[in-house]
């Protein structure tokens, strides 16, 4: 365990919150699925970020003059016959770097004492179910006590304003973590696409689930954890669905599949998609969608460095969708125009209905604010072309290096009148996680091709 680098963000966090401010983060509770089976667990992510500490039942608290203190498990023999190993306080100290380590179940008589005399509590907001009140408690506490000359913090704070633009950095061994996760997701695409392509050759039968058993094996193989969100395995028609899990459905030659499937190692998450041919061999059709994604998508990447803004890549992608669709027929220029008007109307939102991207990091759609916090008060107000709604336009995120999206644009074709039927419930999005550097970005996904003559060698293997 590194503990200097959490010691090093905990100091972070003191600096930022001022010598009379308190911090205070649970991780996750654990999860009941049913009886007495769990989910499985999985800590909280700005808990974890802290101190590194993936057992359920625990609290970390910063103080402003940069003690850390931990409430965690005790250790207790008859429970870790059941549940494992528990570190227990007494070792905790060491084992974490922390200053103080105490049984979770002194937290509640220790936290006022803790907020005793200081002027802001501050904790992560609509988080974690529970907190505020827990909080709450402790101030009361303090308040039914002042006769005694205690004084009750005044303010309340989101600690997730200070930690969010922590995380939105990630750092060189972050960084690192999120490389190597990305090269075992690309390694889980490129069998998911091989299988498919092997299976059907030998007139198997082949289910979604079938290629989502490939990803999972190769995921566990290398060590990660558990995949970073569920699984898209998309055959056919159902990647025309956004949120569609893998299912049972039939990958038929013929058709696309589309896979969005990363893993988490070590609490970072990869978030990869590719569409291939389900049987290694794109149709006409396919492949002239298929190109003006990754059109769109060398677009967005060109656009992806350090002074662009977050929508940057997401505006380049949406120019090359527009003029393609009304290259290839998807949209009628009789009826809608130019791209410009394709754009300005919003008329491709038919077929590309969700944005370019997102923060990867700790979570799959990691925190981070999205407006440009050195222009907040720069707002603009228009009217969305669709919907007629008002929207207030904030200047968006300035990218700096170290900072770590997704790139994924896409194309979805529900038959509707005047959609050309050869396009009929073609579902493409390719989706690349990027880091971003002073020059431009850094790809960390390619790990599996997105040419589609790469893709058609690779299936052919
Ligand atoms: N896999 C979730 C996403 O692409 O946003
Ligand atoms: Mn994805
Ligand atoms: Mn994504």
């Amino acid at each position: 365990m590194n503990t200097m680098l959490y010691q090093n963000r905990r100091a972070q966090v003191a600096a930022q919150i001022g010598p009379r401010g308190l911090a205070i983060v649970p991780t996750a509770p654990e999860q009941r699925r049913n009886r007495d089976a769990d989910f499985p667990y999985r800590f909280d992510s700005y808990f974890h970020y802290l101190c590194g500490f993936a057992e359920p039942g625990a609290w970390l608290v910063i103080t402003g003059t940069g003690k850390s203190i931990l409430f965690c498990q005790p250790k207790d023999l008859e429970r870790e016959t059941w549940d494992g190993y528990r570190l227990g306080p007494q070792a905790a100290s060491a084992f974490l770097g922390v200053d103080e380590a105490y049984a979770l179940s002194e937290l509640e008589a220790r936290l006022p004492g803790l907020l005793d005399g200081c002027d802001n509590a501050w904790y992560p907001f609509a988080t974690h179910s529970g907190l505020e009140a827990r909080v709450q408690t402790a101030l009361q506490n303090l308040r039914e006590r002042v006769r005694y000359g205690t004084l009750c913090p005044g303010g309340q704070q989101d600690l997730c304003s200070v930690l969010d633009e922590m995380r939105l950095i990630k750092d060189a061994q972050e960084q690192d973590t999120m490389r190597r996760a990305g090269q075992i997701s690309a390694g889980a695409h490129i069998r998911a696409m091989q299988t498919s392509a092997r299976m059907l050759r030998a007139g198997q039968e082949v289910r979604e689930y079938h290629l989502e058993a490939e990803l999972l094996h190769e995921f566990r193989r290398h060590g990660a954890q558990s995949p970073a969100y569920t699984s898209i395995v998309a055959a056919g028609a159902n990647a025309c669905v956004l949120h569609y899990r893998a299912d049972t459905a039939l990958v038929r030659a013929g058709e696309l599949v589309l896979i969005d499937a990363g893993c988490e190692l070590d609490g970072y998450a990869s978030d990869i998609t590719r569409t291939f041919p389900a049987n290694g061999r794109f149709t006409g059709p396919q492949r002239a969608l298929y190109e003006l994604v990754l059109a769109a998508q060398v677009a967005a990447i060109a656009a992806t460095h350090a002074g662009a803004r977050f929508t940057d890549p997401h505006e380049a992608s949406v120019a090359v969708l527009a003029q393609g669709m009304l290259d290839v027929g998807l949209l009628d220029k009789d009826k809608v125009g130019t791209a410009q008007d394709v754009i300005e109307k919003r008329a491709y939102f038919q077929f590309y209905m969700h944005r370019t991207g997102h923060w990867l990091g700790r979570d799959v759609h990691d925190c981070g604010a999205y407006t440009e916090p050195s222009e907040l008060g720069h707002t603009s107000i228009r009217k969305d072309a669709l919907t007629g709604q008002a929207i207030v336009d904030r200047p968006a995120r300035i990218l700096r290096p170290g900072m770590v999206l997704t790139i994924e644009p896409g194309i979805y074709v529900r038959p509707a009148p005047g959609v050309p039927e050869q396009f009929h419930h073609i579902g493409i999005r390719i989706e690349d996680d990027a880091i971003v550097t002073q020059e431009g970005c850094e790809l960390i996904s390619r790990g599996v091709p997105v040419d589609t003559d790469a893709i058609e060698a690779l299936m052919r293997a």
